[in-house]
């Protein structure tokens, strides 16, 4: 770290200070603990994560930082403040749980905050900006923390939020890591390649999360080496709304079914929203699945699957093979 890096650190930590105070210790920070304890996080878990919560008085950690002496350039470089057009500087994060974001080191590099009332003008997460320490495109949440258990099960499960992270850590799964959305991008699968054989996308069960699962997959294929699996969460929950609604056995069991294959997974994908007994609709899955199948490497997962399609429409296999080599040659 430059000696301007490791003044940001510093001052990241005593606001993380400040914020975890105000949540655990304080009047103002009632109302916040009482959200979280709802979600099911206990003061242990609150404290190993370092949550914290910025009151809704504005201006409270600009006044802390004062009151500290620290320099006015490290404060407008923080991202923490923002600038009014006086060139005054107010609080960026008011009235919002705050998760701190820590970087591959283990030293808080961002914060991002959870607002705790649905206001269609603010959004519910609310991150630091990029700084000279901060890139978005480069962190995983928990990276650091989960370093351990990752090294030794060679396996990373990817998750897109905090509250997945806790709650699968809750349910004593503590490999857990989280893309903070859904761009994965060639900085993060490098990080998880470096540490891992194995990487498990877990992400959110509703439309978007199984957007993300099947680019995800793609992105793994192109730039890793690592085995890929998916674990699926049904009925669109999140792996947090799992845990909550259905406890943290249901959730382990889920993880020991060691996922699904990645093609499995995407053949799944491919007949979404088509209706299987249509013609038509059967025509543009084979297809699809046909194009998947194609563009498999191995020869032995592509017979495998193969197999799988002619059982299930019931056609010949040899014309499924020919249909492929036609498909692939096509796309030569
Ligand atoms: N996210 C973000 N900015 C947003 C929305 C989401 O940075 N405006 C990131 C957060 O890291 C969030 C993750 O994307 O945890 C996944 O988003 P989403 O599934 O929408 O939120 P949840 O994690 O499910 O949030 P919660 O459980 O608190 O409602
Ligand atoms: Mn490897
Ligand atoms: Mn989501
Ligand atoms: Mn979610
Ligand atoms: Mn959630």
């Amino acid at each position: 770290y430059t000696p301007n890096q490791s003044s940001l650190i510093d001052l990241y930590e005593k606001a993380a200070e400040l914020f975890s105070h105000v949540l655990l210790n304080t009047k103002l920070g009632e109302n916040a603990l009482s959200y979280l304890k709802q979600r099911g996080l206990s003061e242990k878990e609150i404290k190993d994560f370092n949550i914290g919560f910025a009151a809704p008085e504005q201006d409270l950690l600009l006044s802390f930082f004062k009151e500290h002496k620290i320099d006015d350039k490290t404060m407008a470089e923080s991202g923490l403040f923002i600038e009014t057009s006086e060139h005054e500087l107010r609080d960026r994060f008011f009235n919002r749980i705050i998760f701190p974001i820590k970087d591959s080191n283990g030293k808080i590099v961002a914060f991002s905050g959870r607002s705790l009332v649905k206001d269609p003008n603010h959004p519910k997460y609310l991150n630091s900006p990029e700084t000279s320490i901060f890139n978005k495109g480069k962190v995983l949440y928990n990276f650091f923390q989960a370093r351990s258990e990752i090294i030794q099960s060679k396996t990373v499960i990817l998750y897109e939020g905090f509250m997945d992270v806790i709650a699968a850590h809750r349910a004593n799964v503590k490999n857990g890591i989280a893309t903070m959305g859904t761009s994965l991008t060639e900085d993060h699968i490098n990080a998880i390649n470096r540490v891992a054989d194995r990487v498990i996308i877990c992400f959110d069960g509703d439309e978007p999360g199984q957007r993300a699962i099947a680019r995800a997959i793609e992105l793994f294929r192109n730039d890793s080496n690592l085995q890929i699996s998916v674990v699926f969460i049904p009925d669109n929950l999140d792996p947090d709304e799992f845990v909550k609604q259905r406890g943290v056995e249901s959730f382990q069991s889920l993880m020991k079914q060691t996922g699904e294959s990645s093609t499995s997974f995407l053949l799944k994908y491919d007949r979404m929203g088509l209706n299987l007994a249509n013609e038509n609709d059967q025509l543009e899955y084979l297809k699809k699945a046909l194009a998947r199948i194609g563009g498999l490497k191995d020869a032995l997962e592509q017979d495998l699957y193969l197999n799988q399609l002619s059982d299930e429409f019931g056609i010949d296999k040899g014309d499924l093979k020919d249909q492929l080599r036609e498909s692939v040659a096509d796309r030569l």
